[in-house]
């Protein structure tokens, strides 16, 4: 949660962080901020809303001009989200400034010493007492800003990303990380830091991520020393270069970024497989898989951890897993895993799911699992992610940027990597014939080919949309593979268009959400050929009978659906393992059209950010 983006170098630092704090408002959009330094004094403007409407506060506010500033876009977790809650923050003699993303637990103890020592507090954040504690060691211990952020970052339990500089030696920017991402880039003759990559990209493709618990002193003309925050050793920098590119991270001619993610899942599913999936030769080559194959073979479970929407791709995992890989399956919310003293042995095998490989829970949940000696394997979009560093292996998913807080194409790819590991499982433990491992390859190779199908259903989706986008609630109802996909469908509606939604196993709707039907209620049901279609028509059956509006989702050419619904929406047929990857489609184009057409902010809906770094 919240986006920081710094700049220390020649070029004017003021349109680089902006431009940059737009690429990150998918981390937060609450409120947005800027420090620069104009070659005479500190300069500050922040203001609670959008990016947009800092710029268009600062051009009353400040003079845009200087080489060196930091930025923050923030999800407010302690204070409202106001203009004096907003970062950045200053200390009391108005010399260090700082931008923060994370918590700090113990800061009302830290506070009250601090006010007893006479410091005073504008704010309710707890930034502002982080950077008055690094002003008091600094005046205290009579030492540099890098020392003193070292010493006051020793005292603070809780999780940071931060970067400090002081007025009086602007030349030099202090950062550090424990629990937040946080990456430098490296340019000629400058110094980027951010987030993540996206600020950056068009000036540099050289980047440096910090770890945890690691700062780094970035001075202009003298690079960049990084060192352990504990226990003060110096730590080489290891540059890499980064192998996305601009494009990846702009809309490419779509409205929102939602609506072409969603439009990408057939490429993004084609690169998921892309060298693993290897039909001609009847293979499937992953690399974190085959090298840790005994662990996976000797599991006596497989534990899967994940939120949100990468906990609904764990809940079709459960089903795969179980279904071709013969080997049990848990599926935990990692929010609640580690709360409730969960029983992992060393024969366990954790699977973490995550687009961001940032969310705090999960991340939380691996290092309970690797406490207790299981084996923690790791699904992530985001290469290089703290999620993809912390685990003992992995698989990415190759969706490329993410960027709508609605994670479309991240469900899809997800489902897709599992998919692969549990075919893999299946053929290796010869829980799959071999007649069957080559048929689930090729159904899975042709369903980029079918997404796009699916996907051509828009316009008849957007009729649906219009009809339907004033309604107050709706149900999601799917069996089998397909429950978690109502599970989706829901979750989709609910957090863009902010209407209430919920999704239900088919069957379970007798057992109390049959009450909500009446004539205004409208149901959407996933009735595709191989998921218990008979069983689903009598479900259909009985919303028909209370008059409940029926949308129903079915494979091609379907006719007893269509015969009872008020609405069909077609798929592509396919496997009944492979059918989330198809229905998840019409629920996705669904959901942004209704939101759009209720006029929301369908890429940053309220109160959410894109990564949950915070517990
Ligand atoms: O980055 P992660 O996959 O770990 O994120 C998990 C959830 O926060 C995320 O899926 C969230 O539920 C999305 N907003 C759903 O669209």
């Amino acid at each position: 949660m919240c986006g920081i983006v710094g700049y220390i170098g020649t070029r004017e630092a003021y349109p680089i962080i902006i431009e940059g704090l737009k690429r990150l408002e998918y981390r937060g959009y609450d409120s947005a901020g800027i420090a620069l330094y104009d070659g005479k004094d500190l300069k500050v403007s922040k203001t609670k809303g959008k990016v947009v409407d800092l710029e268009e506060r600062s051009e009353k506010e400040i003079t845009k001009h200087g080489n060196v500033g930091i930025g923050h876009t923030r999800w407010a977790t302690h204070g409202v989200p106001n203009d004096v809650n907003s970062h950045p923050h200053i200390s009391n003699s108005g010399e260090l400034v700082i931008i923060h993303n994370g918590i700090i637990e113990n800061y009302e103890s830290l506070k009250k010493e601090l006010i007893s020592r006479g410091y005073t507090f504008k704010s309710d954040t707890d930034t502002e007492v982080l950077i008055n504690l690094i002003e008091d060691v600094k005046r205290q211990e009579n030492v540099k800003l890098g020392k003193a952020v070292q010493i006051a970052l020793n005292q603070v339990i809780g999780a940071y990303a931060i970067a400090v500089f002081d007025k009086n030696k602007p030349e030099e920017v202090v950062i550090a990380r424990l629990g937040s991402p946080l990456a430098i880039g490296v340019g000629k003759d400058d110094f980027f830091i951010a987030s993540d990559a996206s600020p950056f990209l068009e000036y540099t493709k050289d980047a440096i991520y910090l770890e945890d618990e690691e700062m780094a002193i970035i001075r202009l003309h003298k690079g960049i020393k990084i060192r352990k925050i504990k226990d003060d050793s110096l730590v080489d920098p290891y540059v890499q270069k980064l192998q996305i590119n601009l494009e990846q991270i702009e809309k490419g001619g779509f409205d929102h970024f939602m609506l072409k993610e969603i439009h990408e899942q057939p490429k993004a599913i084609t690169d998921t497989y892309r060298g693993r999936l290897l039909r001609q030769e009847a293979i499937i080559k992953m690399a974190g898989v085959e090298d840790n194959m005994k662990k996976f073979l000797n599991a006596d479970r497989i534990i899967i951890v994940a939120c949100g929407t990468s906990w609904h791709a764990g809940l079709v995992a459960e089903y795969i897993f179980e279904d071709l890989a013969r080997v049990p399956v848990e599926v935990e919310y990692a929010s609640e895993f580690r709360y409730r003293n969960p029983i992992i042995t060393e024969k366990d095998v954790l699977i973490a799911i995550s687009q961001s490989g940032e969310t705090a829970d999960t991340l939380a949940a691996i290092k309970l699992a690797k406490s207790k000696g299981a084996f923690v394997f790791g699904v992530c979009n985001v290469v290089g992610s703290s999620i993809a560093r912390e685990t003992h292996a992995g698989a990415y998913t190759h969706a490329g940027p993410e960027i709508g807080v609605a994670s479309t194409k991240a469900f899809t790819t997800q489902i897709t990597v599992l998919t692969l590991i549990a075919l893999r499982l299946a053929r290796a433990k010869g829980t799959i014939s071999s007649t069957d491992f080559r048929h689930h390859l090729l159904e899975l190779e042709m369903i980029p080919k079918k997404v796009e199908e699916a996907l051509k259903s828009d316009a008849h989706i957007r009729k649906i949309s219009e009809i339907y986008k004033e309604a107050p609630n709706m149900l999601y109802l799917g069996r089998g593979y397909n429950f978690p996909v109502a599970l989706e469908g829901a979750l989709k509606l609910k957090e863009i268009s902010y209407i209430h939604a919920e999704g239900y196993p088919a069957a379970e709707m007798k057992h109390g959400p049959i009450a909500l039907i009446d004539e205004n209620m409208p149901i959407i049901v996933i009735a595709t050929k191989k998921g218990h279609y008979e069983k689903v028509v009598s479900n259909i059956q009985e919303i028909k009978s209370r008059k409940g509006k029926i949308i129903g989702i079915v494979t091609e050419g379907d006719v007893q659906v269509k015969e009872l619904a008020d609405h069909v929406i077609e798929v592509p047929e396919t496997l009944e393992s492979l059918s989330p990857l198809l229905t998840t489609i019409p629920l996705q184009l669904l959901s942004y059209h209704i939101a759009v057409m209720l006029g929301k902010n369908v890429d940053q809906p309220r109160n959410l950010a894109k990564s949950v770094t915070v517990e």
